[in-house]
């Protein structure tokens, strides 16, 4: 575990780390990150109070399978985010990789990885950003944050760090020795907007269907009018937005 006072961004860190051949299991966690950087080239607002860090892998698995080791992440967080809030409060995982509480955005997740030549991975960055005692406000945020502070949670980054990589490494072992399955079937069972309209919006259009679950490698399933029921549409990249949320992206 590397800790820092400050950084510009822990991914950045680590990927540096990560290609030098920095062995699996080391986390770069800082207090505060001046350049912290979101999904899809957005900010993330890093005041001190939060938690920052990023863990380095090697998983032995092809490049495109990865990906599914956000899932593992995000539910590691959701589990963490139960433990610590009043009893009954609504805890959700959001696609790809975000963690809803009572349906706020608390965290986030950014993965970033290189490829050998041959398509085995040689190193995944899982970057994480938790939101504990501070969320940015509405007006600067495209989607409405909170944080566990604001929800009821009385804890501190340490035990969010610490609960977060119990049940990370756990899942991770899950996700080594049986494969996806089983991650993706917690994470279903924990999943916002199953089987709901949803609006996904990608590079270049938005398209509105209903969130119909997640296939095999992690792509969201979306049934819109135009595919056959049996044939729903592969989503890999996006942001989601349900329907009190669509007036923003209409
Ligand atoms: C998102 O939801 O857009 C992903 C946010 C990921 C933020 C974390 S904070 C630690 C790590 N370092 C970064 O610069 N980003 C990730």
């Amino acid at each position: 575990m590397i800790h820092l006072a400050q950084t510009g961004s822990t991914n950045d860190d680590a990927k540096r780390m990560a290609a030098d051949g920095v062995a699996e299991g080391t986390i770069v966690w800082a207090d505060r990150q001046t350049a912290g950087r979101g999904r899809r080239g957005r900010r993330w607002e890093s005041p001190s109070g939060n938690l920052y860090c990023s863990l380095i892998l090697h998983p032995d698995a092809p490049i495109g399978r990865v990906g599914q080791l956000g899932f593992a992440a995000a539910l590691a967080i959701a589990e963490t985010a139960v433990s610590l809030l009043p009893e009954g409060t609504s805890v959700a995982c959001k696609w790809p990789n975000d963690v809803l509480i009572n349906n706020r955005k608390t965290a986030g997740l950014l993965l970033e990885s290189a490829a050998r030549g041959d398509g085995a991975t040689e190193w995944l960055v899982l970057g994480v950003g938790v939101n504990v005692a501070s969320h940015p406000a509405d007006a600067d945020v495209e989607f409405p944050a909170t944080s566990l502070a604001a929800q009821g949670a009385r804890t501190d980054v340490e035990t969010v760090l610490d609960l977060f990589l119990r049940h990370f490494w756990r899942w991770y072992k899950t996700w080594r020795d049986d494969g996806f399955p089983l991650v993706r079937e917690a994470w279903l069972a924990r999943a916002a907007g199953l089987g709901q309209p949803i609006r996904v919006r990608l590079e270049s259009r938005t398209l509105d269907g209903t969130f119909g679950g997640l296939d095999e490698d992690g792509a969201l399933l979306l049934h819109t009018a135009g595919s056959a029921a049996l044939d729903p549409l592969r989503i890999t990249a996006g942001d989601v937005f349900f329907p009190a949320e669509t007036a923003r992206v209409g």
